[in-house]
């Protein structure tokens, strides 16, 4: 079965980040291959980040290198993606040793956010991804883009349309093959997505993009629909509704895996992930960090009849 929708979990990378306690190295394997089992076929599994500025994801060299072990002793199935985060050459230099297949560059769309999370302005962030993408080119990496901030920073307010249609492009031309539209913090809303998509569409097909909401205001799953019905096919989310930046004042967890699936399910759209299996992960995740988890469907079930 061919899917019609790509999910991307980013729960492994974006869900740990931000939480108080880092979970040991052999629970973020089992998660991941948890995930895995549920049918989730695109994993960002780690982040090759500074330790002292994310420390949830230190020992990524690691985990991914155990990962892809697995993978190539048939533990997990070949069809499985795995992706990193990478912010410079140093970042590059240790997805090369890992062996992972792909990786994630992020830039953001507002100059203080910028500063902020990787400690350098955005025209500085892209001559750092030129580079990195000239080595995972070199290695036949390929590259995935963020586009963090594009509707609202937590520290300029609403963002200028033009200014995210111009990153995109830029992405585009350096050779990143999907540009991932993150609102970092959950402010947008299915108007200025529909807004920000439409100007979107005429510089970059929309199957190449994928967008990336938090939901800190309970509007990502209308975002979903409206990007949805203009053709976007590529959603990031984090099991449980875990998530969000340490360095994005306000942010909160992503849309929920879980509560995304229950939404296509229902729209007849088909898909690998397995419902059930989601929410055993969810509670699981629970119990490692003592307390409840923001996914709706995690927390009131799949009703009879709607499975
Ligand atoms: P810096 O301090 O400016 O780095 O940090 P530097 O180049 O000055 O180097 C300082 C030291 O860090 C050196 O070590 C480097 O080797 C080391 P020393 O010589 O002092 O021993 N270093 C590194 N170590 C490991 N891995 C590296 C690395 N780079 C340098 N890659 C840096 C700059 C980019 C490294 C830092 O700011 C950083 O790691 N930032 C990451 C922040 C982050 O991960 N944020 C969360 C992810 S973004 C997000 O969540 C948004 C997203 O989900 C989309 C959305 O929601 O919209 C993607
Ligand atoms: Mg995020």
């Amino acid at each position: 079965m061919k899917e019609k929708v790509r999910i991307i979990e980013v729960g492994p990378r974006d869900g740990l980040q931000n939480e108080k306690k880092a979970l040991d190295q052999s629970v973020r394997i089992e998660l991941i291959k948890k995930l895995v089992d549920a049918g989730i076929k695109r994993i960002e599994i780690g982040a090759f980040v500074s330790p002292q500025w994310v420390p949830q994801m230190a020992g990524s060299l690691d985990l991914t290198k155990q990962i892809l072990r697995m993978q190539s002793q048939g533990q997990i199935a070949k069809d499985i993606k795995f992706s990193c985060l990478v912010p410079n050459v140093r970042g590059m230099e240790d997805a090369l040793k890992s062996g992972i297949q792909e990786v994630a560059i992020f830039g953001a769309c507002s100059e203080t956010f910028s500063k902020k999370n990787i400690n350098c302005s955005i025209a500085e962030s892209f001559i750092r991804f030129r580079q990195v993408l000239e080595m995972a080119h070199y290695h036949k990496i390929k590259v995935r883009g963020y586009l963090s901030t594009a509707f609202g920073c937590p520290y300029e307010g609403r963002i200028d349309e033009s200014r995210v249609i111009r990153l995109v492009k830029t992405m585009f031309k350096y050779g990143v093959y999907e540009v991932s539209i993150g609102d970092t913090v959950g402010v947008a809303t299915p108007k200025q997505v529909e807004s920000l998509l439409k100007k979107v569409k005429r510089v970059a097909p929309l199957n190449k993009i994928a967008m990336h909401f938090h939901d800190t205001r309970g509007t990502s799953l209308a975002n979903v629909y409206a990007s949805y019905n203009l053709g976007v096919r590529a959603f990031d989310t984090s099991v449980g509704g875990l998530g969000g930046c340490p360095y994005a004042k306000g942010a909160s967890g992503n849309l929920a895996t879980e509560d995304l699936v229950y939404m296509l399910k229902g729209m007849g759209i088909p898909l690998h992930a397995d419902l059930e299996k989601l929410i055993g992960i969810k509670k699981w995740l629970e119990d490692k960090f003592e307390r409840e988890l923001p996914s709706r469907v995690g927390k009131a079930g799949i009703p009879k009849g709607f499975e």
